[in-house]
């Protein structure tokens, strides 16, 4: 199993959901996040200082899926949130060890 993590756009959330959904994941986590790229979250220079490190409002998912699964997530991911401008965002991926449905007990690729 494999954890993917992307950090988009918060307007671009209603597409990455439904691309992940019509792909058939449907668990997943959103948090409101605030962070800052290679640009440093600084739109137009004039705005800081070299130094400084403004924070911009981003969402992060995360879902868990099978390996299988793991690369058209990916690629669901990157052609829902793209724009192509700076600031589109990013997917990491690590691995998972293990999984477990509290309910039911399963565990697994069938607790997800
Ligand atoms: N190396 C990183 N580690 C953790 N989070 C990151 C990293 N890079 C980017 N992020 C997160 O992703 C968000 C979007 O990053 P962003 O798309 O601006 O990356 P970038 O490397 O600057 O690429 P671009 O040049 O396309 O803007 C950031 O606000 C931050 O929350
Ligand atoms: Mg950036």
């Amino acid at each position: 199993m494999k954890m993917i993590m992307a950090i988009i756009r918060p307007h671009r959330l209603q597409e990455v959901k439904e691309a992940l959904s019509k792909i058939g994941i449907a668990g997943m986590t959103i948090t409101e996040v605030r962070g800052a790229g290679r640009q440093k979250g600084q739109i137009e220079r004039y705005r800081g200082s070299e130094y400084s490190i403004d924070l911009l409002a981003k969402c992060k998912i995360e879902a868990v899926t099978s390996d299988e699964q793991c690369e058209d997530a990916i690629q669901a991911i990157r052609r829902s949130a793209y724009t192509g401008e700076i600031g589109d965002g990013k997917i990491f991926v690590f691995s998972v060890d293990a999984a477990i449905r509290i309910r039911t007990g399963e565990s697994g690729e069938d607790s997800l």
